[in-house]
């Protein structure tokens, strides 16, 4: 048999023509050259150039085959003279004032004449094999020229993102620089779902109805935020279920400040506008300069929104994260903020080393506190030497110890920040973030670095690099805790000082990428007081997130939740730490906590040391599953089998193998009620006629699982599992026959 039959069958036994086409991208140009089909995965995006020679979308949608049926590009007539034509055509990139545009600009220029209307047209195409098309649209008057970019990924995920070029001989400032519009077809059943938050509560999914005027996702902050993540999923209500019906969805690459805007214009037609926040923005483009905007992801399905954070973890595993496409399990860690905060020293770390090193710890990480004269949150950040009154045989005898036990070493940074009692403020007090003669504010008594100033970037790379060259460091955790105020640069001509907003990314962006190269085996963990730097431009360069400082478990259920519709598990840390737990004052019992932490990549954080043997037996058994798992937790098809929103109380997560040879389901129950049984599970992913093996970690969670199942049984009829009582839970693995 020929391998390309082998390979259909293969395909075709899996049920359906997606794993064909989840290898493919495919750009076929028509019309002679003015129209655009762009396909990936099951999703497919046309374009064409209308009689305005403006780029209009013509389809975004499930993936078809050509653009026979498709409406041809043509400005929409004026219907009305308060709704010109800019107003209702849904056109892939619009610049302001051009033809009265009342809605959100992709871009909006100021001229030192004083022009400040630019109209945007077609000036040329270029195709770059069968995933990347450019367009080059050029303003009506002025040498200005913008580049859109489509990159087509084959997880069925197009990129799309903006370059300005000034080809004009005078400075040109961008008040406003989007990186594209994503135009939806008219439906008066929108609703929009985002993840919004706060400290100690991030990811909480949010869905609301669509209606006239605009929903403005953003973050002012200079970082991603904790309130509100750069993604968005539009749904159609009483359409799309979490296994069925359509999603449009998509998330920005930008760790800085941002703005989404989602706005209902005529006739229910959607668009999505996102990129560089325009709060307090302005960026001079010098004659011959280009300011390049951030990469806006997006993907269309019509299998429901468990479909859609699928394309979206597979797509991350495979073309985002540093390791891509085969990014390194996660190892299990043990850090001990949670149980010694600042405390930290040699006698103490040592005796945790000991105990993490039985539990079958892979990774140990100490975390703030290690260094300068860091005592509490007042001192200390920029001083970035050993502290010699807790370390005084300086790192090597901890990183030793750690190694000897077969662990490696990790290290809490916090390069982006200063103490005012610090020798680095004292030194460089012209560093911190300010504005001249204003009060500077702090937050946690610390304050931003200008990290867009170059010699700022040297001394953060410089003192990162000796750490990592001087000590045996696998892991660092760059951690992030305030927003910004005072966002001052004196030190750059006036016109310039607002593109602080776009270098400070860029060059946090340049360290991460240099310290990489420099040190290819180290890897990073994006924090921010938890949750708040978590998107598609920091996971380019960093293997891992925290997505919240909240640590109780019944908490996280719901917080995980919520990173999961956005990003894949398997980078989402996850511990079990003490309880009372130190923000609820919740008592949940330590199964509990390591189940819930299992389904993500796990850490412990506890007191050790205050461990009681059977304490230390419990935790030693579930790190040992944990790792027989870890492949699906980690790198497996997430199927959300209680859907957030849907059912208070209860919770069940499965992970299938690519293959479907293998399967994990956690379930979680809060407290049972009125003596309700826990609800039946029905499972999905599974392959139909294959007969699976199902072992329950505990029997007597189960006692009615069946042995054996049909994938169709398990589907159909499901499971019950025996949960009764407040905090249970229980996890069963498949394995296919
Ligand atoms: C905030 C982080 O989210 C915590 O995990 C911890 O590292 C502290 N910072 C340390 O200051």
């Amino acid at each position: 048999m020929g391998l390309r039959l082998v390979f259909f069958l293969v395909c075709f036994c899996a049920g359906s023509l997606a794993a064909l086409h989840a290898q493919q991208t495919s750009i076929q140009s028509v019309g002679g050259g003015d129209a655009w089909l762009l396909s990936a995965g099951e999703m497919s995006y046309a374009i064409g150039i209308n009689d305005a020679k403006m780029p209009q979308t013509l389809y975004w949608g499930s993936r078809i085959g050509s653009v026979a049926g498709l409406p041809p590009a043509r400005m929409h007539p004026e219907i009305a003279s308060q709704e010109p034509p800019v107003a209702t055509t849904p056109l892939e990139y619009t610049a302001w004032s051009s033809g009265g545009l009342p809605y959100e600009p992709a871009l909006k220029a100021a001229f030192p004449d004083g022009n400040r209307s630019m109209t945007l047209r077609f000036d040329h195409a270029e195709q770059k094999g069968s995933a990347m098309l450019e367009l080059t649209l050029r303003d009506q008057v002025e040498p200005v020229f913008v580049h859109l970019y489509y990159q087509l990924y084959p997880q069925g995920i197009l990129a799309r993102w903006s370059e300005i070029e000034n080809r004009s001989k005078v400075v040109v400032t961008l008040e406003n620089a989007a990186s594209a519009t994503w135009n939806l077809p008219p439906d008066p059943r929108y609703q929009l779902e985002s993840l919004t938050g706060r400290w100690g509560g991030e990811f909480q999914l949010q869905r609301e109805t669509i209606h006239p005027g605009a929903s403005v996702l953003e973050s002012r902050r200079g970082h991603t935020s904790h309130q509100t993540n750069p993604w968005f999923q539009v749904t159609a209500a009483g359409a799309t279920t979490e296994n069925a019906g359509p999603v449009w969805f998509g998330e920005l690459g930008w760790s800085g400040s941002w703005r989404i805007s989602v706005e209902e214009v005529e006739s229910h037609a959607v668009r999505v506008t996102g990129g560089y926040n325009p709060f307090d923005f302005a960026y001079p483009l010098a004659p011959g300069a280009l300011l390049a905007t951030p990469h806006f992801y997006a993907g269309y399905t019509s299998a429901g929104e468990g479909e859609a954070s699928r394309i979206l973890h597979r797509f991350q595993q495979e073309a985002i994260l540093p390791q891509a496409p085969h990014p390194r399990p996660r190892p299990v860690l043990y850090n001990s903020w949670e149980a010694t905060g600042f405390d930290v020293n040699e006698a103490g770390q040592m005796s945790l080393i000991e105990r993490a090193a039985r539990l079958g710890v892979e990774r140990f990480v100490i975390d703030d506190g290690w260094f300068g004269q860091r005592k509490n949150d007042h001192a200390g950040l920029g001083d970035w030497y050993v502290n010699p009154d807790k370390f005084p045989h300086g790192l090597k005898p901890v990183i030793e110890r750690v190694h000897a036990l077969g662990m490696d070493f990790g290290i809490w940074v916090e390069p982006e920040m200063v103490n005012p009692d610090s020798d680095l403020y004292r030194k460089h007090p012209d560093w911190a973030m300010h504005f001249p003669g204003q009060p500077r504010t702090e937050m946690r008594n610390q304050l931003m670095l200008n990290l867009a100033r170059p010699d700022v970037r040297a001394y953060v790379f410089g003192f990162l690099d000796e750490l990592v060259s001087k000590n045996d460091i696998a892991f660092l955790k760059w951690d992030y805790n305030r927003i910004w105020a005072e966002p001052g640069w004196e030190e750059v001509p006036l016109a310039e000082q607002k593109t602080i907003y776009v270098k400070y990314v860029e060059n946090l962006y340049s360290i991460l990428v240099e310290l990489r190269r420099k040190h290819p085996k180290l890897e990073i963990e994006s924090c921010s007081s938890g949750g708040g730097r978590v998107d598609l431009g920091i996971l380019r360069d960093t293997d891992q997130v925290w997505p919240s400082d909240n640590t109780d478990a019944l908490d996280r259920l719901t917080i995980q939740d919520g990173f999961s519709h956005a990003y894949t598990t398997g980078i989402m840390m996850a511990w079990t730490t003490d309880v009372p737990n130190f923000l609820d004052a919740r008592s949940v019992p330590l199964l509990f906590r390591f189940h819930v932490a299992m389904s993500g990549s796990l850490g412990v954080g506890n007191s050790l040391n205050k461990w009681t043997d059977a304490e230390m037996q419990l935790a030693t058994e579930q790190i040992a599953y944990y790792k027989s798992i870890r492949p699906l937790v980690q790198q497996g098809l997430l199927y959300r089998l209680t859907p957030a929103l849907a059912t208070p109380g209860h919770w069940a997560t499965e992970y299938v193998a690519p293959d479907r040879s293998q399967a994990v389901v956690f379930a979680y129950l809060q407290a049972t009620a009125y003596g309700e049984p826990f609800p039946i599970i029905r499972l999905e992913g599974l392959e139909p006629a294959a007969t699976y093996v199902l072992t329950p970690q505990d029997r007597t969670k189960a006692p009615l699982l069946p042995q054996q199942a049909t994938g169709a049984e398990l589907m159909g009829s499901g499971i019950r599992l025996q949960l009764r009582g407040d905090y249970q839970s229980t996890v069963v693995t498949l394995k296919r026959q």
